[in-house]
């Protein structure tokens, strides 16, 4: 024994020196990410066992005061109660997280509690938001059923107490589930198919003050569809998904002309009462669900809505930063597609995370940047963050902070983390880890409080907020969790989990459904729901009696399947046959929306030969530095974040020292000619430019070249637009800019670009980038018709068919 105790000295010593200096190391070995892990598992437990200590069954608990946090009684109108009802909120919202951490022992201790009090648990006088509600309770419920029902546990010693857990289930939490949705449905009681955004629990809709219900966002009547249909499909009650998916189905078909969706409505007058639209709230979660719901469903139309949505959103939305593969999706006027705000909020860091799940990969490693950041500058995100400056003079940093930081606040909101955590599935670059690992230590060194973790109440001057949403937990650990699990341990990712369908929901939780499982699981709830009314006439379960022997049904009008169908709208069949292809050279094309059928596969993660080591993708990103350039005035660090860099050494996540040099050693022989060199900020402009009118993108006739005969003047991957309608976006090139690829325009690339016509030191070239959507940019070319460019005051077209609009060369445009 004694030999091995020096042996066993250094080991504790070695692990002592890990746990200390797991921040610093950035090499991510299998046991550096088991030890991020654990660190991250100790923030959930800190967090959880404070919520079990002092905030339950309230429910939240309040992280800094350490008491327990529900609904204003006081102030009804008062928003926090959206989300609070005194139903042990927190719980209900991770009971999933539970799973994931494989606390066993707490996941009874909360089975036990909710089944005592199942039956008056959503018996409360107070008002919510049937969003709020049915992504944190519903759908918390709904997944807590399936893995007790619909998961086949491995009989491994791991597994034995969860097995024994499931057998002992008795479904009681899909019963809970029925409860909440039977008293939310009534939301849906409206003659406009739009649904109210408040309910009270106990009292119903009526018993919600009238301002509080004039309005709802889109994302608050959309997205509740997903838990719905789910919740349907499992009790084999169809109502909740013909009501909420006729509300998806009819906004949907209410979008604007351009295809895009604004973000609120008022439900009873069946009217948009703004005409403004991005990806961020209010908005945000019908995409996702349009991406989610195909999956889990199966759906045709909801991913044709979603590729539909999509190329609207490419088209007007989408803002390439002056940088050739760095995206912002601003908020646009959704009737004409201009820009109409300056900043991005932090909802929508969700974006790239569901660009993942769709395939477009490229798309998704692009839109993250800007939040990425956002980390390096605020350690967090903004609510609201500024991408525009009205001057480049203010001072003194205050000033500029004030203006840069739109709405201050940071409540420890998971999207960016979720992106990371997608992104990282994906490429497995090591880069997201090492964005993980910041948010970790982040989190350990400045959001831990006495009684869970407190996010920012004010970014500006590192305020802590006094709240710690169920989302803390149940989303931003979790993700951030499951960023570190290379290893595939969690059993989530474990091959018995791979068959499923399953799907995070928008809070979170693993969804997934089979017709199969539906039709078994419709049948014994059958069973339950009779055992429980026969008992409930005796027994003290008042609350369920109530709504389950009234008829609440037969209030609706219940339209049918057939109405739903007509409002997917099937998509426009295409003519292609006024042109002849085969004449042309072109072999095979494929029209702009079935292009998004294609998954997207691209590895980030670098090996220049199979010799040399793992290495970083991001640092061949050329224009990585350039929003730095681009938004000096807005990306700047507060003052009291000025003060922590002793902690992290370089506030830029990606240059921490430990992570580039161990994720820059590329191969000597630099065969694919990588450089550690950031590229010239762009010095083009790009100019908006609509042809005819702009239209819904299935209106747009657009198809891409995918083969053409060798000798044909197409290429593949040339864009070729018959009618020439939409929204374009034009980089102008002067001579002296540096352009969006980072070449130098010399009178020589002018020269080359026009042959045939005077240069002088004035003249300039244009470049279609987007043509509706679709990116195109220095190596692909624009197609149309002669008679698309008949209008003289507009095009000039030379023999050899190169176009000028009004007057000013298009590189890459030509006549068929
Ligand atoms: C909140 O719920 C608890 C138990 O679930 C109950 O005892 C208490 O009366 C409720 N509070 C209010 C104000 O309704
Ligand atoms: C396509 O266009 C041609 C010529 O205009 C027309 O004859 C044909 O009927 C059209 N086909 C469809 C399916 O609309």
């Amino acid at each position: 024994m004694l030999a091995y105790l020096p042996l066993l000295i250094l080991s504790v010593l070695i692990q002592l020196i890990v746990a200390l200096q797991y921040h610093e190391h950035a090499a991510f070995t299998p046991q550096h990410l088991r030890e991020l892990k654990k660190h991250t598992k100790e923030l959930f437990h800190h967090a959880w066992n404070s919520y079990m200590k002092h905030g339950f069954p309230a429910d939240e608990v309040r992280p800094i005061t350490c008491e327990p946090y529900g609904p204003d009684y006081d102030d009804p109108t008062n928003m926090r109660n959206d989300a609070m009802a005194n139903v042990s909120s927190t719980m209900l919202d991770n009971l999933d997280m539970l799973f994931i951490m494989e606390e066993w022992g707490e996941l009874e201790n909360a089975l036990n509690y909710l089944q005592e009090n199942h039956a008056t648990l959503f018996e409360q006088d107070t008002v919510v938001q049937v969003f709020e509600a049915s992504i944190r309770w519903l759908g918390g419920l709904l997944s807590t059923h399936l893995l007790l029902t619909d998961v086949q546990w491995p009989d491994e010693p791991r597994y034995a107490e969860i097995r024994r857990i499931c057998k002992n289930y008795d479904g009681f939490l899909l019963i809970l589930a029925y409860d909440l949705g039977l008293r939310l449905i009534p939301a849906y009681q409206t003659d406009t198919n739009l649904p109210f955004p408040r309910v009270n629990l106990a009292k119903g809709v009526d018993a919600v003050p009238e301002h509080m219900n004039e309005l709802t966002c889109t994302s608050g009547a959309t997205t509740p569809y997903v838990e719905f249909a789910l919740l349907s499909k499992l009790t084999g009650d169809m109502h909740f998904e013909r009501l909420t998916g006729l509300s998806y189905w009819k906004i949907w078909h209410s979008r604007s002309r351009l295809g895009l969706l604004s973000m609120t409505m008022n439900p009873s007058k069946s009217e948009w009462v703004d005409s403004i639209g991005g990806v961020g709230a209010s908005v945000d979660s019908f995409y996702e669900y349009a991406v989610k719901g195909a999956i889990i469903f199966n759906s045709d139309s909801l991913w044709l809505i979603f590729t539909k949505a999509y190329l609207a959103l490419l088209t007007h939305s989408a803002q390439s930063i002056g940088i050739h593969d760095s995206t912002l999706f601003a908020n646009v006027n959704t009737g004409s597609g201009e820009v109409v705000s300056t900043w991005i909020d932090s909802l929508g860091a969700f974006w790239s995370g569901v660009q993942v799940l769709a395939g477009r990969l490229t798309d998704a490693i692009s839109s993250h940047l800007i939040y990425l950041k956002m980390w390096d500058y605020f350690d967090s995100v903004p609510e609201r963050w500024c991408f525009v400056s009205p001057s480049m003079h203010l001072d003194p940093l205050k000033e500029k902070i004030a203006n840069a930081i739109n709405l201050e606040w940071y409540p420890l909101r998971p999207e960016f983390i979720e992106s990371t955590y997608y992104l990282f599935r994906a490429t497995k670059d090591p880069m997201y880890l090492q964005i993980g690992l910041r948010i970790l230590s982040v989190f350990e060194t400045r959001f831990k409080t006495a009684c869970g973790l407190a996010g920012y109440q004010d970014i500006r001057t590192g305020q802590l907020q006094n709240r710690m949403e169920s989302f803390v937990m149940g989303e931003s650990l979790k993700y951030l969790y499951l960023l570190f699990d290379e290893a595939n341990e969690i059993f989530l990712h474990q091959p018995f989990m791979s068959k499923k369908n399953w799907v995070f929901s928008t809070e979170a939780h693993p969804l997934w459904y089979t017709p199969e499982f539906g039709r078994q699981s419709a049948q014994e709830f059958k069973e339950n729901l009779r055992v429980l009314r026969q008992k409930s006439t005796s027994s003290r379960t008042p609350s369920y009696k109530r709504s389950f022997i009234r008829t609440l049904w037969s209030k609706f009008v219940i339209s049918d399947r057939k109405m739903i169908d007509t409002l997917a709208e099937p998509p426009i069949d295409r003519n292609n046959s006024l042109i002849d292809w085969q004449r042309l050279g072109i072999t095979q094309v494929s029209p702009v929306l079935d292009s998004f059928d294609t998954c997207e596969v691209k590895p980030r993660q670098l090996k220049t030969n199979r010799n040399s080591f793992m290495q970083s993708g991001y640092y061949t990103w050329k224009n990585l530095f350039l929003p730095d350039a681009k938004y000096p005035t807005t990306l700047i660090r507060p003052k009291h974040l000025q003060k922590h860099s002793k902690i992290l050494p370089n506030h830029y996540v990606e240059l921490t020292p430990a992570f580039y040099h161990t994720f820059t050693a590329f191969a000597p022989e630099d065969k694919l000619r990588l450089h550690l060199q950031c590229a010239r900020e762009a010095t083009t402009t790009e100019s908006d430019c609509v042809f005819s009118e702009v239209q819904k993108p299935e209106q747009h006739e657009m198809y891409i070249v995918t083969q053409a005969e060798q000798n044909s003047r197409f290429a593949v991957n040339d864009v070729v637009i018959p009618t020439l309608t939409g929204r374009f976006k034009l980089e102008v090139l002067k001579i002296g800019d540096i352009d969006s690829t980072n070449t130098l325009i010399t009178k020589d690339y002018i020269r080359k670009a026009r042959p045939n016509t005077w240069v002088s030191r004035t003249s300039e070239v244009l470049r279609v980038t987007r043509a509706n959507g679709v990116k195109v940019g220095r190596y692909r070319t624009v197609w149309t018709t002669k008679e698309s460019v008949q209008d003289k005051t507009m095009f000039k077209v030379s023999k050899d068919g190169r176009i000028f609009v009004q007057g000013r060369y298009v590189e890459n445009f030509r006549v068929i």
